[in-house]
């Protein structure tokens, strides 16, 4: 395939073929008897998924690598300038009670792993009741509905809302620090605040980005490093909320300024309002 703009040929992609993967959920809710690189089990939808993205995204002309969170190694699209990480289906463990899912996508201009300085746009489509897509590339977000083959604009220059309510924060609790205990227990305790946890990256960080507040799968006593991944969840998303007028920490700086050192490397997250991102870094400190 070959147009004038290799970054929207490749969000064009995903965004047609996120309807697809959508309608190809329903027989596909089994496990793959399989796990991905960093150890999670894989679901049927999760391997699909992952083929029929890489087949397509690596025909682009102008896409030189194609990574994704489901298999160990790089597949090459040859001697081009865009580097393309995906997590195919994040939250795919909520395919058996039929919750909220998503496509996670991430554009470097430099081989993988690269750091989030590097992406050049990011974005995510969220399978919720009505499929979304949040898009962020030259310094604003766009949020589209995606039906069919098309793609509406619903909101231009978007940026989180000023006054941020909604919290959800993965990992047990038993397990996290108890500098993060310290701090969820300073936003539980706001009466104005909410708890909203789905256990999908994608739809915890969506309502962020909709109602403002905060979202962490942060460093856990058995874990330092959390759960996500870095190219494929953690800088995708981190630029996105930073484009949108918030901030990203791994604890103590940007997750885009972390150097990665594996392709599957992970990272603890927090990702929200300016303001409790900072709160959340005094608390760590
Ligand atoms: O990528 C893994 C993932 O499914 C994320 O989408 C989500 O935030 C997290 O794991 C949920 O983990 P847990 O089941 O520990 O809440």
């Amino acid at each position: 395939m070959s147009g004038t703009d290799p970054v929207e040929d490749v969000v064009g992609t995903i965004a047609r073929s996120a309807i697809e993967i959508r309608q190809g959920l329903v027989g596909r809710r089994g496990e793959a008897d399989e796990e991905n690189p960093t150890g999670d089990r894989q679901a049927e939808a999760d391997v699909w998924a992952d083929e029929l993205l890489a087949e397509r995204l690596t025909a682009i002309d102008g896409v030189a690598e194609y990574a994704s969170e489901e298999r160990s190694e790089i597949v090459d699209g040859g001697d081009e300038r865009l580097h393309v990480a995906v997590d195919p289906l994040d939250g795919s463990s909520n395919l058996k009670s039929n919750n909220t899912m998503g496509t996670v996508f991430g554009i470097y201009d430099e081989p993988l792993p690269a750091p989030g300085t590097s992406l050049v746009a990011s974005g995510w489509i969220l399978y919720g009741p009505i499929t979304t897509m949040a898009y962020a590339r030259d310094g604003t977000v766009t949020k589209y509905e995606l039906t069919g083959g098309e793609r509406a604009v619903v909101e231009e220059d978007v940026t989180l809302p000023e006054d941020p309510f909604v919290y959800g924060f993965g990992g047990r609790v038993p397990e996290w620090t108890d500098d993060f205990t310290a701090f969820a227990r300073e936003i539980e305790s706001d009466p104005s605040n909410k708890l909203r946890y789905g256990g999908a990256m994608i739809g915890d960080v969506n309502q962020v980005l909709t109602y403002g507040g905060i979202f962490a799968y942060p460093a856990l006593e058995g874990s330092p490093r959390g759960k996500l991944r870095l190219q494929f969840e953690g800088n995708p998303i981190a630029y996105l909320v930073e484009t949108a007028g918030g901030r990203s920490s791994d604890g103590d700086q940007s997750i885009l300024e972390v150097e990665p050192e594996d392709l599957h490397d992970r990272v603890p997250v927090h990702v929200g309002n300016a303001a409790w991102i900072d709160r959340l870094e005094d608390a760590l400190a």
